[in-house]
């Protein structure tokens, strides 16, 4: 089983940004595939409105944060990899979307580029990039990112978790984007679920497949 390598996970998706030459007019969102399908779900879930300022975890090249962007007053973008960043403002450029901003930020420190403290978050989103941390680091984070959200606040994570024995479905891993432990992490469900609670949110589960959902965390006044 291959260990936890935060540096090592960065510049995986710095290679990946820098492969990607796509444009916002290029890509589909939600084609439809297990992942877009988690993505679209847990932007859904956040039900943004015009005063809701959101943080979004492990960013990427900000194709979520861009399409959240035009729902809410302001997007935090934060990722551990500089080349995604990079890519995500060329993006949130050539889109002249400007209540964006992209940093770099961790889980375990998500304050680390940016001072969030002074954005007034009401909203988080992490889509497909908590999987990442072994469960101690997840449970960590979401008590810290717990911290950073105003109340009432939501925090709506879409990404792969198990609801079921991950060796019975191998023959989905491509399909749900899972490597199968190289540098993918997920946890149980349940798991999350619990953790989540311990934070003091309601908390409400939904499976998108036996191994993909979403969760939605809601913080009370
Ligand atoms: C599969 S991409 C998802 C991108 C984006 N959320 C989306 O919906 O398109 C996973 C992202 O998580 C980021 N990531 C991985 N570990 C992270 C960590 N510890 N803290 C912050 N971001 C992390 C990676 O750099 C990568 O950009």
């Amino acid at each position: 089983m291959a260990e936890y390598d935060r540096e090592r996970v960065g510049r995986l998706f710095d290679d990946i940004a820098d492969a990607d030459t796509s444009t916002m007019q290029e890509v589909a969102l939600y084609d439809g595939n297990i992942p877009r399908i988690a993505a679209q779900m847990a932007l859904e879930r956040l039900e943004l409105s015009t005063g809701d300022v959101l943080l979004d975890v492990g960013t990427g090249t900000g194709d979520t944060a861009i399409a959240a962007a035009h729902n809410c007053r302001s997007v935090i973008g934060i990722d551990i990899s500089m080349k995604s960043l990079e890519r995500a403002r060329m993006k949130a450029e050539q889109k002249g979307i400007h209540n964006l901003v992209f940093a770099y930020g961790a889980f375990e420190d998500p304050c680390a580029g940016v001072k969030l403290a002074s954005y007034g978050i009401t909203k988080i989103l992490a889509v497909y990039s908590l999987h990442h941390l072994p469960d101690p680091l997840k449970k960590q984070s979401l008590v810290t990112l717990a911290g950073l959200l105003r109340r009432p606040g939501r925090m709506v994570i879409g990404d792969i978790m198990f609801f079921e024995e991950p060796h019975g479905h191998s023959e989905a891993f491509d399909e749900v984007g899972y490597d199968g432990g190289e540098t993918d992490f997920p946890a149980r469900a349940g798991h999350l679920m619990e953790w989540l609670e311990q934070t003091g949110a309601r908390v409400h589960v939904e499976q998108v497949h036996p191994l993909v959902g979403v969760v939605t965390a809601d913080y009370r006044q």
